[in-house]
């Protein structure tokens, strides 16, 4: 939340999750009790895979799997440039080499043909980020990763409830993982899961994720008993309660924010200067953010000035996604530079990031589409 009017984002929550949050403290148990079981229950029948296992955020959840799946120093992980810094962070933490390659302009997601180039020996798995929630090419990912003997683990964390082809985001790689950020279609707080079929997988980031300790503690291992080098990943009961209530009001909240996607697409199709997000016809999109972009006549100085119009008029607005591969660590640790990502660099510098939740009117909506053309006629004018 900004603090604004109209909020870049606003979470979703009812009087069950309410309810919920109540029974968990009623209940006394606060860490790995019910409404974990519940929760990942919910989210493993969702995506239709055997094992859920619910971690503290997004990026806790892909660092246990790359770590689980033994991705260290040496190997080479393919992934995007353009993205939340987090996908490329949890790679240098697990002492991997990031390789990035180019998106490409409709679903802004790697360059299939692209990924494949960039191959080399000492490539292990392919890090597949479903930007804004876009699911394409995920399953061309997957089968160039299967083709080479490669890892695919998917960043899900934009995308719950997207499918393609009807296959749901998450269960294209041998692992995917979601966040609950309070921005996205979904939220416990903080909070992520892991989801796989991989049986092996999933015991060995529950122990992660629960300071190396066996699957089953309770269980004749002892509590005490660590088997390996593990980390206190675990989510709380509390948030595990509100993920309960979010998860049985899935399908009402994605449906909102569709129908929030929709009328934006209709109200700003007419604005010529504006590029509007694409989903193809193979997929059910989840929607995450509402992204336009100016179009490529446009520069990165008159975007910020839009944004920071919208603002001053106290409408939400961000610049989704600074390139990860311009960041001033990633460049110094990598020796990436600007041109090497011609198109993800392009598009970065004229996204435009709209107020974009559940419960914005179609009153919010025009007036969000009125500012915008208002800043763009100022803008023209000032360019004459
Ligand atoms: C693509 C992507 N990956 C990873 C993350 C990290 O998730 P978290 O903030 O829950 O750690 C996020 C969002 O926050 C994201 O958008």
């Amino acid at each position: 939340m900004d603090g604004l009017e109209i909020p870049l984002s606003r979470p979703d929550l009812s009087t069950l999750e309410e309810r919920l949050v109540c029974e968990a403290v009623r209940n006394e148990r606060l860490a790995m009790g019910p409404m974990i079981e519940e929760f990942e229950s919910l989210v493993a029948a969702r995506v239709g895979l055997p094992h859920a296992i619910a971690v503290s955020s997004g990026t806790a959840g892909l660092f246990s799997v790359l770590t689980a799946l033994g991705i260290g120093p040496g190997d080479e992980v393919i992934t995007t440039p353009f993205s939340f810094v987090a996908s490329t962070n949890v790679i240098l933490h697990a002492g991997a080499r990031p390789v990035f390659v180019d998106i490409e302009p409709v679903s802004l997601n790697m360059d299939p043909a692209l990924v494949e180039r960039a191959i080399t020996p000492r490539t292990r798995a392919i890090l597949a980020v479903e930007t804004f929630g876009n699911p394409m090419h995920m399953d061309t990912y997957a089968a160039i990763a299967a083709r080479h003997g490669l890892l695919m683990i998917e960043d899900s964390c934009e995308a719950l409830g997207t499918r393609h082809r009807g296959r749901p985001a998450g269960s294209f790689g041998i692992a995917g993982v979601f966040g609950f950020y309070p921005n996205k279609q979904i939220t416990t707080g903080e909070g992520g899961m892991i989801v796989t079929a991989d049986d092996r997988l999933a015991s060995l980031c529950r122990s992660i994720r629960n300071q190396g300790r066996p699957v089953d503690p309770t269980g004749a291992q002892r509590w005490l008993g660590h088997e390996r080098l593990g980390y206190n990943f675990r989510l709380s009961e509390l948030q595990a309660a509100v993920g309960v209530g979010q998860m049985r009001r899935l399908e009402i909240i994605l449906e909102r924010r569709a129908m929030v996607a929709s009328r934006y697409i209709a109200r700003l199709s007419a604005i010529t200067d504006l590029v509007l997000p694409t989903v193809d016809r193979d997929t059910e999109m989840s929607w995450f953010v509402f992204v336009p972009r100016l179009g490529v006549d446009y520069g990165r100085e008159e975007r910020d000035e839009i944004i920071r119009g919208l603002k001053t008029h106290e409408i939400g607005a961000a610049d989704y996604f600074p390139c990860i591969h311009l960041m001033p660590f990633i460049r110094e640790r990598l020796g990436t530079h600007p041109g090497m990502f011609p198109i993800a660099e392009s598009i970065s510098s004229r996204t435009i990031a709209l107020p974009f939740h559940g419960q914005l009117t179609e009153r919010e909506i025009d007036l969000v589409a009125q500012t915008i053309e208002l800043l763009l006629d100022r803008n023209t004018f000032s360019r004459r």
